[in-house]
Order: C-alpha cells, then structure tokens, then sequence
C-alpha cells in the first residue's frame, strides 16, 4: 500500500489552484441521466469518486469519454437501471443515481449504500421523498426495488434534515416529473445551486435552489447542455488550514469567496487574515495560531462538516483550548486518535470534542480513517516535526487531486511511496 511521507514544520509558499468541486461533479453525472443530449462538463476534478460515477454511467448504457477536466457524456444509449453491489459499496453516495435512473427508466435497483466511516447514512429521507412522488419502492435482502407505475409525479415534500443527497435526489426526479414539486427545509449548500443551474441550462424550471424552499415546475423533457463545475469549496479549506498550520501565507485560486464565508471567521478568531481579490484568497496567519472558542458544524451557510477535521488539525497548534462540535454526523471523530498520535491533545465527549493546543505536533505513522479525517493528518502532518508517514491513502485519493503535486509546488517536503 502506498504512503504519503510528510516531513514537517516548514514554511510553504506560493498559489495553488482549486479543482472542481466532487460533491457538485457526482450529482451532475447522475443528473444528466435525465437529459435528452449530451453533456459537456468542464473543471471536473480526476478523482477516484469520479472515477467510481463515470463506471456507474457506462454500467448504465451511457457513452462517458473523459479527457483531463473535460467529461462529456451522452444518456442516449442508457439502457440499465441496477447499480451493482461493488459499485454501491464502492461509493455510498451512488445513492443520488436513484433518482436520475427512476426518472429515465421508470425502475431502478439498487443495493443498500450501507454505512461508512462517518456512521450509518441512513437513506430514510431519500426513500419517503421518492415515495411521495410515486416510486414504489420495495426493500428486501440489502436491495432497493423501485418501480414508478403511474409515472413520477410532483409533491411537497417537507424534509425533517435539509439532507444535501435528498435534496439534489428530489430535484434530478421532479425536473421530468408530472406537476410541481415543492422542497420545504431543502439543503443550501452550493452544490445544490450548481445542480439546480445545471438542470435549468438543460431546460427544466426550478426556482429558488440555494433557499430553504425550493420549487420545480415539472416538464416533459430537458436536452443536454454545457456546463462548469463550481471550485470545491471543501479542497480549498484544507489548503487554508495547511496554511495556518505551517504559519504560511498561501493564495488558493479559481475559488468562490462566497461559498468560504462560512469557514472565514474560524480562520480570522485563530488570528489568520485572509483577503479576497477576484476568484483568489490569501490567508496570512499570525506567528502562533489563536484558539477558536467554539466550532459548531451546521448545514450550509454553517460551517460545514466536512471542514471540521482539517481545521480541528490545524487548531491543534493553537495557544488555547478549541471546542468543536459535530452536529452532522454521529461519528466524525475517527482521525482524533490519528492526530494523538502526533502528540495532539483532545478529548473527545460524544458530539464535543475539546482541543487543547500543543506547541508542537511530531510526526509519527498514521491511517487515514476517512476522506476528510485522512486531509486532517496531511495538515497535522505538515506542521509537526520530523516525518509523518500516512497510509490509507484510498480514502484521501476520493477527494483531493494531486495532493502531493499541490503541495510539493508550494514547498512541501512530500513524497508518495
Ligand atoms: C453530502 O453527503 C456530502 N457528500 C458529504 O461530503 C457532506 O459531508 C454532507 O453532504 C453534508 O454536507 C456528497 O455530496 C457526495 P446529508 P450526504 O444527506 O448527502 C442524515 C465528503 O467528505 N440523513 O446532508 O450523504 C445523515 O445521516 C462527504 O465529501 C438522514 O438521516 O449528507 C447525516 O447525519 C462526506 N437520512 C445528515 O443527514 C437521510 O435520508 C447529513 O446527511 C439522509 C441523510
């Protein structure tokens, strides 16, 4: 298995820039199931989650060619409607194919996501809601059996959690269902304004993406069209708080200021400034990072959940004790034992962990518990002394392209074994 070998405590420099966002590119493959023509997406990320949606779209019957962030696929020739075991096991997020493919085929089946790292990832909102629309969804053995006898049709749905996953499930089923579909408490994050942008380039009717309340006119057909991805808000994030834990003044480019508002005054309370000129953001950090009281993980525009491990590595460094808490998921604390590896002091109380700042991290060998938890050693280990050796570097692969490339071009001193 192959390990990423970090040795620390230097200074980086330099401008990176920040690839396509993941959680915008997978929904937007699974969408374009429902198109009626090609389509062309730019700025998409090489990652292995998308590796893993292009072999569900060719599984499926579609034509995908992919060249650098070029992808362009063609739904004309779908004629599937399962996902394999593998390919769900492979990524639980395939989940958001559901409803792209009972909206094209009129059936779908698929395994169970199952759990993951971060906790069981329930599915209960995505089903009910699919329901309300007219799937008839039948579960047995570990699999989803879904058939849509009188064609989808619209409804109010009121989501108990502004769920990203169900939400952009709902939006890709109601753009072709019959009537309108209302979304009450639907997710804000601005993933879910890229799929709603993409979707209505295509020719569908959705108003409101981006607000709690979201409404789709439903339409006979959309076609295919040409679209951008959104810069991954979260990829940028774990750049900043590399920064701030090596005490670097680094610029991420070809971001969205916008969609970093939430992490910003994480970064300004731990003493970093950080000033916005066009599509770039510089952070400078102060010579010792400043404790954050408190960070609270909230659905979009809080702070987001996937942040919250790599800022919490980089708050291990801090002068002063830094309370986070998980609001999101149940179990997101896996890469704290990772961290007191290192020589990190937290403790962790269900849902409260309590970071109490070190002067100094030492590398140590570490395992990459999960995608964010494995972006959290990286930044721990860039700032600690001596060598830090990660493995598990899978999980790390699924969302963060060229890692080492990025951060050997900013002065890093980082190998891939
Ligand atoms: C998306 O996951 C992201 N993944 C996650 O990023 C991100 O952490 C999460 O949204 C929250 O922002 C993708 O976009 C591919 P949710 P998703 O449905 O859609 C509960 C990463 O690191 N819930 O908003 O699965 C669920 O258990 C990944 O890039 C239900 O109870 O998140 C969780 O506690 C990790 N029932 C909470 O809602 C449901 O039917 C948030 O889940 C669905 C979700």
């Amino acid at each position: 298995m192959s390990k990423l070998l970090i040795r620390g405590a230097r200074e980086l420099r330099g401008e990176v820039r920040i690839h396509g966002a993941k959680n915008s590119t997978l929904p937007l493959m699974a969408a374009s199931l429902v198109c009626g023509g090609k389509c062309y997406l730019h700025n998409c990320p090489s990652l292995s989650d998308v590796d893993t949606s292009e072999r569900i779209l060719r599984h499926l019957g579609c034509s995908v060619q992919r060249s650098g962030g070029e992808i362009v696929i063609d739904p004309l020739s779908t004629e599937r409607c399962d996902i394999p075991d593998d390919l769900m096991r492979e990524m639980r997020s395939s989940i958001i194919f559901l409803g792209a493919i009972v909206a094209r085929m009129g059936k779908a089946v698929l395994s169970y996501p199952g759990g993951c790292e971060l906790g069981p990832r329930p599915i209960d909102l995505h089903l009910s809601a699919l329901r309300r629309m007219g799937v008839v969804i039948r579960e047995d053995h570990g699999q989803l059996n879904c058939v849509v006898p009188d064609g989808l049709h619209g409804a109010v749905i009121s989501l108990a959690f502004p769920s990203v996953g169900a939400t952009e499930n709902i939006l890709i089923a109601a753009v072709v269902a019959r009537g309108t579909t209302v979304i009450n408490n639907a997710a804000r994050e601005p993933e879910i304004c890229d799929l709603a942008d993409f979707l209505n380039s295509c020719g569908a009717k959705i108003s409101g993406a981006g607000e709690s309340t979201v409404t789709v006119e439903g339409v006979a057909s959309i076609s295919g069209c040409e679209h951008r991805v959104i810069p991954d808000r979260i990829a940028a994030a774990t750049y900043l708080a590399a920064a701030a834990a090596t005490g670097s003044a680094l610029t991420v480019a070809d971001v969205v200021p916008r969609h970093l508002e939430p992490i910003i005054p994480v970064f300004e309370e731990s003493g970093c400034i950080l000033r916005t000129d066009g599509d770039k953001m510089q952070i400078l950090p102060p010579s010792r990072l400043r404790r954050v009281k408190s960070v609270r993980t909230m659905p979009y525009p809080g702070f987001p959940t996937d942040a919250q491990a790599p800022i919490m590595a980089m708050l291990c460094v801090a002068d002063g004790t830094s309370i986070f808490v998980e609001n999101i998921f149940e179990s997101r604390y896996k890469h704290v034992g990772e961290l007191l590896r290192l020589g990190a002091n937290i403790k962790v109380e269900g849902r409260v962990a309590i970071v109490d700042g070190v002067e100094q991290l030492s590398g140590a060998p570490v395992e990459a518990t999960d995608l964010r938890g494995g972006a959290a050693l990286v930044v721990a280990g860039l700032a600690a002394s001596g060598v830090t050796e990660i493995g598990g570097l899978n999980h790390l692969d699924r969302g963060y392209e060229n890692l080492e490339g990025n951060l050997i071009s900013l002065g890093a001193d980082v190998t891939r074994t």
